[in-house]
């Protein structure tokens, strides 16, 4: 059924800027419609406006209206990074670190990533299909319309397939709009301790043929880090999936600067995400490409590590997106308005900024923007309505609480 939302309090539409993203100043130079309403017709916004130019006649008459006193309209969230295809949670290891274990000394221990692909091995395709479609449709609550998924807790040919296989599934069945990035470069398997070429040998030769053949993905990704792999092993990676169809978005300086931004700025990468450390020359190098910096703030809550620097980014001019991460073990939350709260208060980004990281700019590092990131019409219909609040300033507040009213996805109401 087609719906028109009416006398919303502000429209904030975040519409692209001049040059794609919105970028530096741009991201907080948003204001919204005011005393606005948006229509909604085949899954698709079909047009918004002030109320003095709504014309209720020319709808058609099963129209459902929503009235929208007192509330914001907001494109729903898209979020570019996150595992949400895992097994199990790894609340074991978390209490490892309350008692004073670092995340990297777990994981130097055979706990973090390789605990979880140990757990994804032994579990069947369908578990995780449906256990991944359960936080999907939660995340659909909380305002989420669009995501990214990764691969990387399978880490052997049979299970790296079977993650994609998942969010393959996942792409067929959710109404969210779902891009799958394969990331078998997530660790080295323990089987390859002394053999670092052998495993990328079988990412290059076993996994990337048949994720090409049965089109498993979109990206590919790699942990470009100490102790994980290096830029030489990530910039073949982003050649061998450059021959497969696939273009980069990569994991890089999360806990160390070793060179995976230039790697990424120089071989076109999609996006650069983490960057917890990020050093001048790194800014630099962000500035003359076109690669999308992404920051996930919930990892360095979780972690208690750096956040990454994000009026830095901005006042340069750049654009910015941020993404959960959502994963087991370094941020077992998918939780977008949070992410917008703690940008605002660990991070400094105002919240018109909060928003436009987290809707159009991310849209751009999914490359979906043609389809969700903003209200705007011929895009689907994914809209957040807020609680009754006086201003968009009152959302990343009022964190840990209930922002939302109504979610809606292509038109349909979820929540
Ligand atoms: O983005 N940093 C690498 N990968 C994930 C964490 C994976 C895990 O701990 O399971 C991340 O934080
Ligand atoms: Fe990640």
């Amino acid at each position: 059924m087609d719906t028109i939302i009416t006398n919303i309090k502000g429209i904030y539409p975040f519409k692209a800027g001049s040059q794609g993203a919105l970028r530096g100043e741009e991201m907080r130079n948003v204001k919204p419609i005011e005393n606005g309403f948006i229509s909604i017709a085949d899954g698709k916004i079909l047009g918004l406006g002030n109320m003095s130019e709504m014309n209720l006649s020319e709808l058609p008459r099963d129209t459902e209206i929503v009235d929208a006193r007192g509330q914001f309209a907001l494109p729903c969230f898209v979020d570019s990074h996150t595992h949400v295809v895992f097994a199990e949670p790894r609340h074991t290891e978390f209490v490892d670190r309350i008692k004073g274990l670092t995340y990297e000394e777990i994981a130097k221990r055979g706990g973090g990533i390789l605990n979880s692909a140990k757990k994804l091995q032994a579990a069947s395709e369908d578990q995780l299909y449906i256990d991944a479609m359960q936080r999907l449709e939660e995340l659909m609550r909380l305002g989420t319309g669009a995501i990214e998924v990764k691969s990387g807790y399978g880490l052997t040919v049979e299970s790296e397939l079977k993650m994609l296989r998942v969010i393959k599934r996942l792409k067929e069945d959710s109404p969210m709009v779902i891009k799958s990035t394969f990331l078998g470069a997530h660790a080295l398997p323990p089987e390859y301790k002394d053999n670092r070429k052998g495993y990328i040998d079988l990412i290059i030769n076993e996994m990337l043929p048949v994720i090409k053949e049965e089109g498993l993905a979109d990206y590919i990704d790699a942990f470009c880090e100490d102790g994980y792999f290096t830029p030489e092993e990530t910039e073949l990676l982003i050649k061998e999936g450059a021959k497969s169809g696939l273009k980069a978005k990569v994991h890089v300086n999360q806990f160390n600067s070793i060179g995976g931004v230039k790697t990424c700025v120089d071989n076109k990468a999609v996006s650069v995400d983490h960057l917890e450390v990020l050093t001048d020359q790194d800014l630099e190098l962000l500035k003359s490409g076109n690669t999308m910096p992404v920051a996930l703030p919930s990892c360095s809550f979780f972690l208690s590590i750096p956040y990454t620097p994000a009026r830095k980014i901005i006042d340069s001019g750049l654009p910015l997106t941020l993404a959960t991460d959502y994963n087991p073990g370094s941020t077992p939350s998918g939780n977008m308005q949070f992410v917008t709260s703690l940008a605002s208060i660990k991070m400094k980004m105002l919240p018109e900024e909060a928003f436009a990281a987290s809707t159009i700019n991310g849209a751009f590092a999914m490359e979906v923007e043609n389809e969700v990131g903003s209200i705007e019409p011929g895009k689907r219909a994914n809209i957040m309505l807020t609680q009754p609040m006086d201003s968009l300033d009152y959302f990343p507040y009022n964190f840990g609480n209930t922002n939302l009213d109504k979610v809606f996805i292509n038109g349909a109401l979820i929540a």
